[in-house]
């Protein structure tokens, strides 16, 4: 096993696992952010921007929909060429970066990516971050308007598209940028280099490109938080529950005698485990009754979304399979990769006990959030049908008020991660 020290992970991987995330809720309609990363980057080099500034726009690129967690939400900004409410999701991108560093940097782009370049000129910013919203807005714009031609008829439709951007020059967007936007729309290879498999190829090619930094463990908290957040704010009814299965998990582990790296390992595991519901259709997240057989099979996919987003970031090493191994039971009779008993480790165990405290303390659309007696009752009933770890049942019993308290918010150990800004309602 890797010591604690050797959890090294660069700042470009955990960008991309962002964008691979927030990806996952355009269901069919994918690859926007690296798009966008794409057509940015291409449109920087024609204008003669540094190599650190080419770098610093195409990773903008593709974090700049991280305020986006809904289906609802992604598909009013791809289907509306200038949405009313788009700015709910550029204040929520900003707030979710703006005291994270190393990511603080691209907070500000971020908030304005979707305001207009006539109304940039009198907002208090500096030049560099306006031009670097706006080129994202230009991207984005492009984009979206391109989006149903990829992989079809593209080259017929660019004239086109190039027309409605043109259109937008000097109101929408800066003059500058959209002169150096129609220089490269020339070339074919710029607009057939956007089909899925080609952009995917260059977004991982981009990815081998070793700019950033290596992060520090409370960094990798700190971005896996973000994450945490990105997908609990997906629904009321999960709100704060990556955040507090983290807290949780931590917390048990702790009691259980695992040393004090393990437990900061298995806290972030806990922030990550639910990615993969990003991918989850919002109406069977909010359904308010039992789901049905199809809805079921769609929704127990989501441990192994989780997974291969995870399995990407080098260096994460077991925590991926910590996460990713929350619905397995030690009887073989979980999710979606039936581990044998041994594989099965002592922190997904944690992960698994944490997970299921928190979601049934929690209200859900079908049913309120339970009692403590009946959370144990429940717990129990797992061990006795050999789903969940005696052992680890046994510690959190004994300490039972206190898991409670973390799992509701409530306790001292959630502090550190409750969302530091409040998002309200999202839609
Ligand atoms: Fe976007
Ligand atoms: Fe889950
Ligand atoms: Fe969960």
């Amino acid at each position: 096993m890797k010591s604690f020290k050797e959890l090294q992970i660069d700042l470009r991987q955990m960008i991309l696992a962002i964008e691979t995330a927030v990806d996952l809720v355009g269901m069919n309609d994918t690859n926007h952010g690296k798009r966008v990363a794409y057509i940015a980057s291409q449109i920087a080099h024609n204008l003669g921007f540094s190599e650190q500034d080419t770098q610093y726009i195409f990773e903008l690129g593709l974090l700049h929909d991280c305020g986006v967690s809904t289906q609802q939400m992604h598909s009013s900004l791809v289907n509306h060429f200038d949405w009313e409410d788009a700015h709910i999701h550029c204040e929520i991108g900003y707030n979710l970066l703006k005291n994270f560093d190393p990511l603080s940097k691209f907070a500000i782009p971020i908030r304005y990516h979707h305001t207009f370049f006539e109304e940039l000129k009198n907002i208090n910013i500096s030049t560099y971050d306006a031009r670097m919203a706006n080129l994202i807005f230009l991207s984005d714009r492009i984009d979206v308007t391109a989006a149903s031609h990829y992989g079809s008829d593209i080259l017929l439709a660019k004239t086109t598209i190039v027309k409605h951007i043109q259109d937008c020059s000097g109101t929408f967007f800066d003059p500058k940028l959209v002169d150096a936007f129609l220089k490269i729309e020339r070339s074919e290879a710029f607009w057939i280099a956007l089909e899925d498999r080609h952009i995917t190829r260059y977004t991982w090619d981009m990815g081998q490109f070793e700019s950033s930094s290596i992060i520090t463990i409370s960094q990798i908290k700190q971005l896996s938080l973000i994450l945490a957040y990105i997908v609990d704010q997906k629904s009321p009814f999960t709100a704060q529950h990556s955040a507090r299965v983290g807290s949780l998990a931590k917390y048990i582990s702790s009691i259980y005698g695992l040393s004090d790296e393990q437990c900061q390992k298995v806290e972030i595991a806990g922030f990550l485990h639910d990615i993969g519901k990003l991918r989850t259709p919002d109406d069977i997240l909010e359904k308010p009754g039992k789901l049905t057989d199809i809805e079921r099979s769609i929704m127990d996919q989501h441990s192994y979304e989780t997974y291969e987003i995870l399995r990407h970031i080098d260096g994460l090493g077991e925590i991926s399979s910590w996460a990713a191994f929350h619905h397995e039971g030690l009887n073989g009779a979980g999710y979606p990769f039936h581990p044998s008993e041994k594989d099965l480790s002592v922190e997904a165990r944690i992960i698994a006990v944490a997970d299921i405290f928190q979601a049934l303390v929690q209200d859900r659309p079908y049913r309120k959030g339970m009692t403590l007696e009946k959370v144990l009752d429940i717990l129990n009933e797992f061990t006795d049908s050999g789903k969940l770890d005696e052992n680890i049942v046994k510690v959190v019993e004994k300490n039972s008020e206190k898991c409670f308290e973390i799992a509701k918010g409530e306790a001292q150990e959630n502090k550190e991660s409750e969302f530091p800004f409040s998002l309200g309602r999202i839609m």
